[in-house]
């Protein structure tokens, strides 16, 4: 079955698009990309969604809405077209959209308890009209309706396909917030430990965009970082981020460390009298300790650590994973095969794959739901898929 996975993480800096062959079930599943590539969100719909993200007004949000339906479903043809097929040739598509907010904690609610919510726009509806494709959106909503926190739904993923035989692997994303899942020898679901981090390109991202006057969005290639010299003493407070020391499942997102943060950061430079480079190159260790401190949480030996997500191509992360982890070997997602910065879209049309086969798509022991639930909203192309009920 063809299936296009479409994502958008936290960075906002885009639209990720894989199109995926995936046949088989369960031990006998396999997935290959037939096309992978990015839609880029020009400068100021990415400083839109980052703003609507942290004081959006509904009306703000409803607008983004719809017109982020328009960029996902324009990235899901530009994919098809990449590969030389055409929208009919494509059996699903599975669309994450674009966090706008994610209350995993629960806020009390009079006489209700604690209720925990998650945001992503980027309407399907949009996406099935514009492609004529059957859409699957709104993944991680059934997970918290079942009493987990929605996140991280990329495990499955993980497990699935960068299983190996003989190595446990740790996988390690770096999208604008770290995440990490332990793989058991063999893959076994089971076996699988998944939580986020802390930052990562986020808290890079939005430094660099701030202290350039938006003239650069990225330390591209970690240059700027490896000019600078890292803070022992800044380092030190970061690194006592209540987050870091919580006991997972855990998920986090742009309202720990987002612009807010940000503004702490700039402070902190301001009175520690630190260059941009100095800076870059105490948060860019930061990120890579951060990522050590999963070791906390899983117990089961790790073989190798294979990165994927944007942040693959910071060589100054890169360098510090190395030494973090040493002597367990870094590797990437590319050197398996994938594509690094298309492996969140490959696991969404593998995840609206299990749903259209009617297979649970969350792992109970990772989101902390009670119990394993199909994933998605499903926007149909047309009659075709409703008929199934009338049989
Ligand atoms: N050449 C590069 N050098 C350094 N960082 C990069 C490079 N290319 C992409 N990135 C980082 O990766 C981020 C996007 O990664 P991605 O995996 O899409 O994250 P997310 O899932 O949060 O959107 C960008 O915001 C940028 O910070
Ligand atoms: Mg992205």
């Amino acid at each position: 079955m063809k299936v296009v996975g479409l994502m958008s993480g936290t960075s906002g800096d885009g639209v990720d698009a894989a199109l995926v062959e995936i046949t088989g079930r369960n031990k006998s599943l396999r997935a290959h990309t037939l096309a992978a590539q990015t839609l880029a969100y020009p400068r100021t719909l990415q400083q839109r969604i980052v703003t609507a993200s942290v004081s959006g007004t509904v009306g703000e949000i409803c607008h983004l809405n719809a017109l982020l339906g328009e960029w996902f479903a324009d990235a899901a043809l530009q994919v098809i077209r990449r590969a030389k097929l055409r929208p009919t040739d494509i059996a699903l598509i599975g669309s994450h959209g674009q966090t706008v907010h994610h209350l995993p904690h629960g806020i009390q609610a009079p006489g209700v308890g604690a209720i925990r919510s998650t945001l992503q726009i980027a309407e399907p509806a949009v996406i099935a009209e514009r492609t004529g494709i059957t859409t699957i959106g709104n993944f991680r909503a059934r997970d918290i309706a079942a009493g987990g926190q929605g996140a991280p739904l990329t495990p499955a993923a993980h497990a699935l396909l960068l299983k190996h035989p003989k190595r446990a692997r740790l996988v390690v994303n770096l999208g604008g917030i770290s995440n990490v899942t332990y793989v058991p020898r063999g893959g076994s679901e089971e076996g699988v430990v998944a939580f986020d981090t802390g930052p990562a390109n986020m808290v890079l991202d939005g430094l660099v965009s701030r202290l350039t006057g938006g003239r650069f969005l990225m330390d591209r290639d970690g240059k700027m970082a490896s000019r600078g010299k890292a803070d022992t003493r800044l380092l030190g407070k970061l690194l006592a981020h209540p987050f870091l020391s919580k006991r997972p499942p855990k998920s986090t997102g742009r309202e720990e460390f987002g612009p807010a943060l940000v503004d702490e950061l700039i402070r902190a430079q301001h009175q520690q009298k630190l260059s941009m480079e100095d800076l870059l190159a105490t948060c860019s260790m930061w990120t890579a300790k951060a990522v050590g401190t999963s070791r906390r949480w899983i117990r089961g030996h790790v073989d190798e650590v294979v990165v994927g997500g944007g942040g693959v191509r910071n060589r100054v992360i890169m360098g510090h994973l190395s030494s973090v982890f040493s002597p367990v070997p870094v590797t990437t997602f590319d050197a398996l095969g994938w594509d690094s910065k298309a492996f969140e879209a490959v696991a969404f049309a593998l995840l609206a794959y299990q749903t259209a086969l009617g297979r649970w798509g969350n792992l109970p022991a990772v989101t902390g739901a009670t119990h394993p639930v199909i994933l998605g909203a499903v926007v149909p192309a047309g009659p075709h898929w409703i008929k199934r009920f009338h049989t």
